[in-house]
């Protein structure tokens, strides 16, 4: 199929080994209530099936979900059958989506339900990583509920490898990367602000993974009033990512098989 390979590298202190690119599944398992820049249908089996092949040829080895990605999960689980062990499969908890509408429940009782609801849908007995899934309030979730004592006591037990939270804020990433494996935050050429995090995640060896690295888009499909959009804005933005020491892995959710390979050897630009 091709003759790149991205490379892997240790998560934190996880004993994990990840691509520094990951697959995103949003748009396998959910088309309504997203923000990309145009609608699209959900690929079905068939489709879905050659871009994982096709991840996995391309050396991506991190794939992720969430129980607020539709019905994300439920596809993997077939869609994985017989590879379980090729792949670093992270998911997350806290948020629910259905009939249209996100809700969210960090309690410890949930929590754990909802790993075990994971582990069914995935058809494994074990999730490498599970992040709480951020309503906004990072800090609070953290303080109120527990919820990355929770997840530490399911580490313990064997359920989930690694654990830590989606973040939206500095504060938020901040406590839960001191506090558990690893973090997730938003940083594109756009938005930076959770810079700080990505330092922090570098000094003390953290796993700091990138959501919307491409601004969900955006910046692939820069608007019409743009000034002087950026000439190669993929290009430009694999080089900005991985300039920074701390970004372990960027999450890049595309349904195209050609927009696959691009990044993938424009990640491989930026790495060398
Ligand atoms: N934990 C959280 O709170 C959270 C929140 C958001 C996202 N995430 C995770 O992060 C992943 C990525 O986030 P995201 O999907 O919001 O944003 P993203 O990766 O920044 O952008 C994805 C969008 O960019 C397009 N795209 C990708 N490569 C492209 C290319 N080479 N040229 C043109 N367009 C390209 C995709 O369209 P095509 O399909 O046409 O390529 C898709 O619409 C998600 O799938 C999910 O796994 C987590």
């Amino acid at each position: 199929m091709s003759n790149i390979t991205l490379p892997q590298r240790p998560f934190g202190e996880t004993g994990l080994n990840i691509s520094p690119i990951g697959l995103g599944t949003v748009k396998l398992g959910r088309n309504q209530g997203v923000k990309y820049p145009s609608g699209f249908e959900l690929p079905d089996d068939k489709a879905a099936s050659g871009l994982i092949s096709q991840a996995k040829a391309l050396g991506i080895n991190l794939i992720d979900t969430a129980p607020a990605y539709g019905i994300s999960e439920e596809r993997l689980g077939p869609l994985l059958s017989g590879q379980r062990h090729d792949w670093v499969i992270c998911s997350k908890v806290g948020e629910e989506f259905n009939a249209g509408q996100s809700s969210f429940d960090f309690s410890s009782e949930h929590t754990r339900r909802s790993i075990e609801r994971s582990l069914k849908r995935l058809r494994t007995d074990y999730i490498d990583m599970v992040l709480v899934h951020s309503d906004g309030n990072d800090v609070d979730i953290i303080e109120r509920y527990g919820i990355l004592g929770e997840l530490a006591e399911l580490k313990r037990q064997g359920l989930i490898r690694a654990f830590g939270m989606s973040t939206k804020t500095v504060e938020g990433g901040l406590l839960a990367a001191a506090h558990s494996d690893c973090v997730m935050v938003t940083y594109n050429l756009n938005e930076r602000a959770e810079e700080p995090v990505l330092d922090y995640c570098a000094a003390n060896n953290k796993g700091a993974l990138i959501k919307k690295a491409l601004a969900s888009g955006h910046i692939a499909t820069p608007d019409v009033h743009t000034k002087n959009p950026p000439q190669d804005p993929i290009q430009q933005s694999m080089d900005f990512l991985f300039q920074h020491s701390g970004v372990s892995s960027a999450i890049i959710g595309t349904i195209n098989p050609q927009h696959l390979v691009s990044n993938i050897s424009k990640a491989l630009k930026a790495l060398a």
